[in-house]
């Protein structure tokens, strides 16, 4: 197998920083991925990894950093649309402390570069167990594809910068390709429903100059505070890493729920704290946190999706399935990271003590 790469894909072009031009290049990623694995309306996935996964009584996805946010997703997606119990480990973890594991695993990596040397500890460790394994990763012919029984390719071509933004989307949109295709015949027509996440993105990418603003405005502490419920947690926990890694504020997600559990003393005046509101069920009591921490003299900003917005959402997005609203939500939060840490002149590609790929354990 030879990746395809063409000279746009490794260089930097117009754009100032490869991170900028890696957000932008979401939406065609998420087309690139629904015309890899669709075809004539049917999900195109090598049916031995469909039956690996139909044969699971449980998965188990090993990543860590981004791409164990990115599970945390997929999580959702293999439960509610295939009904397999999944769980989420990090990699360097799951070595050591190792859960009791079911009668028939089925182990997903989940990894940009692929050769993460934490999640290959754990390769190496079940598959001396005898279990089967899948890698999920950006890079064909990296360790963890070679080393796994199956691969699924992200496409999302060469990623550059260290901190992840289109791997991530990738990644979600593969879990949920996989999830579809292993659910069968569903009410979800996800090929459409990831082309409108697609424009959605762009819209998004459209208006840079607002999380320009809001990074200036809002990011003027040395700490902040994502919040969000259900699904919109696990991508407070992503965006929470992508503003402290690169613009080295520091940055927590946490459950909106579990804020009045501790959290809640770290608010003071001017405490920036962003809030994350895609799914009805939570929409309520997710707004419900914003004003406590509000009444404490917090500096809000909500980003919510249109269905659900209310007058004063700093930033409302188009509605995408609710399976997808991640892939959508992440976006102004990258973009929030980037331009934080351009206001603070830190270099953004390579931010300090980081490496794209750790191979060290
Ligand atoms: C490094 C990178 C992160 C990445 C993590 C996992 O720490 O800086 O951006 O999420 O490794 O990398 P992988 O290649 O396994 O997804």
């Amino acid at each position: 197998f030879t990746a395809e790469l063409d000279a746009s894909d490794i260089e930097k072009g117009t754009y100032p920083h490869y991170m900028l031009k890696e957000i932008d290049e979401q939406p065609y990623v998420i087309r690139r991925i629904v015309e890899q694995y669709f075809e004539d309306g049917d999900i195109k996935i090598d049916q031995e990894i469909v039956k690996a996964v139909k044969e699971a009584d449980r998965l188990y996805i090993i990543a860590a950093g981004t791409s164990m946010h990115a599970g945390f997703v997929g999580k959702q997606m293999f439960e509610q649309l295939a009904g397999i119990p999944t769980e989420v480990h990090i990699s360097s973890e799951f070595v050591y402390n190792t859960p009791v594991i079911s009668k028939k695993p089925l182990f997903i990596f989940i990894s940009q570069s692929g050769e993460t040397a934490d999640s290959r500890a754990v390769l190496v460790k079940i598959k001396q167990l005898g279990y089967p394994s899948l890698t999920i990763t950006n890079v064909p012919g990296s360790t963890l594809s070679r080393e796994a029984d199956h691969t699924l390719l992200l496409y999302a071509g060469p990623e550059i910068a260290v901190a992840s933004t289109k791997a991530y989307t990738a990644q979600v949109a593969v879990q949920a390709v996989l999830a579809a295709k292993v659910a069968g015949k569903t009410d979800l027509d996800l090929s459409r429903e990831l082309a409108i996440v697609a424009n959605v993105m762009e819209s998004i990418t459209d208006h840079k100059e607002q999380y320009e603003a809001i990074a200036k405005d809002y990011l003027t502490q040395r700490n902040c505070f994502y919040i969000g419920r259900h699904v919109d947690y696990y991508v407070a926990l992503e965006a929470a890493l992508k503003l402290k890694e690169i613009s080295y504020i520091q940055t927590e997600g946490f459950a909106a729920g579990e804020l009045k559990h501790g959290t809640i003393a770290l608010i003071e005046k001017g405490t920036p704290v962003i809030a994350i509101v895609s799914q009805e069920s939570v929409n309520l009591n997710t707004r419900s946190n914003v004003k406590e921490v509000k009444a404490r003299g917090a500096n809000t900003v909500i980003i919510s999706l249109r269905s659900l917005s209310s007058e004063t959402d700093q930033i409302v997005i188009d509605d995408v399935h609710p399976l997808l609203t991640p892939l959508v939500t992440v976006v102004p939060t990258q973009l929030i990271s980037y331009y934080a840490a351009l206001q603070r002149g830190f270099d953004i590609d390579k931010p300090r003590n980081l490496a794209k790929s750790v191979t060290v354990e």
